[in-house]
């Protein structure tokens, strides 16, 4: 499985990959929002160099089919490791099937965004997404259980043999991960904040003091019984 990082704060992106967790990146305009992010193309362009080889989806912000187009082949310019994020419908409930299908066909990877049921997976992927999107926390918002929509969705993809990989995001605390892991997601993209919660535990602390207290006495130990053997 991989874990993206669900941000845009480079300084985040340098920390995670330093830690060698990190296999992507994906950002949305509310995460830039809320990053303070000024300067959309230099912050992509940026992630990507720090990433390398891996892939860092940007979302494309308009309403309009053809905008959303527009829009994809300039970000796409920006980086070959560029993924477009496209929702799977407008904010008017119209299909972005036809964006994704021609971004597919002009070979600029699709991560086709907002997927809250099985049905709207399994058509992103019929139009050649790379990537479908399941927004688990957004699916428990509505009472559902988000594993049940993973699970299908990857038995569905298995059955088949289709490609797309699943990234599970809206991802709202340290056990919606476990969840979409164990679900069968591809992907897990995570908020910065909870990998800290991810590494911790405060037994494991507790060990680990334990055994250094316990170096020390074996140091003090073996001293001692040089100097008794000494004497
Ligand atoms: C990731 O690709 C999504 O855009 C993100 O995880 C959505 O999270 P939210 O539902 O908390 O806004």
């Amino acid at each position: 499985m991989e874990i993206f990082l669900d941000s845009s704060n480079l300084d985040e992106v340098k920390k995670w990959v330093q830690e060698g967790v990190i296999d992507g990146v994906t950002t949305n305009p509310t995460i830039m929002y809320k990053d303070g992010v000024r300067d959309v193309e230099g912050c992509i362009r940026g992630i990507c160099e720090a990433l390398g080889e891996r892939p860092v989806s940007v979302e494309v912000t308009s309403n309009d089919h053809e905008e959303m187009l527009q829009q994809s082949r300039a970000f796409a310019n920006w980086s070959p490791r560029v993924v477009i994020k496209i929702p799977i419908v407008n904010q008017d409930g119209l299909s972005s099937l036809s964006v994704i299908n021609k971004l597919t066909n002009q070979n600029i990877a699709v991560n086709a965004t907002a997927i809250l049921s099985f049905n709207q997976a399994v058509l992103a992927t019929k139009a050649g997404a790379t990537y479908v999107s399941i927004f688990a926390g957004r699916i428990a918002d509505e009472g559902n259980d988000p594993a049940v929509t993973i699970r299908n969705v990857r038995s569905w993809l298995d059955m088949w043999g289709y490609t797309a990989k699943i990234i599970v995001g809206s991802i709202r605390g340290v056990i919606d991960v476990q969840a979409a892991a164990l679900a069968g997601a591809h992907v897990v993209t995570v908020p910065p904040q909870f990998l800290p919660k991810m590494v911790d535990h405060k037994y494991a602390r507790e060990t680990v003091r334990q055994f250094n207290e316990d170096a020390t006495k074996v140091a003090d130990q073996i001293a001692r019984a040089k100097t008794a053997g000494a004497d």
